[in-house]
């Protein structure tokens, strides 16, 4: 796995890392094309899309964006669990995007039909790379049992699904979740893990540097093609790394 470690001191850096990146990637796009991102869900997000809100409004270029999810909770969008409430609360209400370039995962449809529509979703709006839609880049969490998107230790085989999207179940809750696969995961030009705080070191630690037992995180399994996956951390997150 080819990636490369970028430490920030605080979570304003890592915001500012984050937008500073975006902002030259789209400087770069052609003027008719648009840049698809691919958002990660869960709590670590949040802060860096509210600063990207507050700081970046005018400066990020959001008519450019089609956003997507690389997963989401089963549940209505108004749910405090929701993916997209979190982000739309946090960050898209806040910056100039057209509703039209928001595609949301449905996450109060039926598990099965909404992975197989938002399947066909992806593959109509996001341009294909080797028979497969590829994300211009792909956020990424990691929880602290190693699973990423929405899957987890105990259905690692779902990383291997030929669907783009397919239906996950949280262990610890059964709660159903649609979920990326690792078909689209690994197709993204570029795969940026987002992870910060001191709960999360010993986990890093271990994928980033293939401690005994790393494969059977899911995490493990994230390579793109492209060779261009990037860990963005904070201090506290890469405390348990060595070969910085
Ligand atoms: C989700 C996520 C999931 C998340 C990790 C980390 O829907 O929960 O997409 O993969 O990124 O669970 O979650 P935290 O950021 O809350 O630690």
């Amino acid at each position: 796995m080819s990636h490369s470690v970028r430490v920030f001191s605080d979570l304003d850096a890592l915001a500012q890392g984050v937008a500073g990146i975006l902002i030259k990637d789209l400087d770069r796009i052609e003027a008719d094309h648009f840049y698809t991102i691919a958002l990660s869900g869960g709590s670590t997000p949040e802060y860096i899309f509210r600063y990207l809100a507050e700081n970046y409004a005018e400066r990020i270029d959001w008519e450019k964006l089609l956003v997507f999810w690389g997963d989401e909770r089963c549940v209505a969008p108004e749910s405090s669990d929701s993916n997209y409430r979190m982000a739309y609360e946090s960050l898209l209400q806040n910056v100039p995007i057209p509703d039209a370039n928001i595609f949301r995962i449905k996450g109060e449809d039926d598990p099965a039909t909404e992975a197989r529509q938002y399947s066909e979703l992806v593959s109509d709006n996001v341009a294909e790379f080797e028979d497969t839609p590829q994300f211009d880049l792909m956020l990424l969490g990691l929880g602290n049992d190693g699973h990423t998107a929405s899957i987890f230790p105990s259905a690692i085989s779902l990383f291997n699904s030929p669907r783009l999207f397919d239906v996950a179940v949280k262990p610890e809750d059964n709660q159903k979740r649609i979920t990326a696969t690792g078909r689209i995961i690994n197709n993204a030009s570029k795969v940026w893990f987002i992870v910060t705080g001191k709960g999360k070191a010993e986990i890093i630690s271990r994928i980033i540097e293939q401690r005994s037992g790393f494969e059977k995180y899911p995490a493990s399994l994230v390579n793109p093609a492209s060779g261009h996956l990037v860990w963005l951390l904070d201090k506290a997150a890469a405390g348990n790394l060595k070969n910085l």
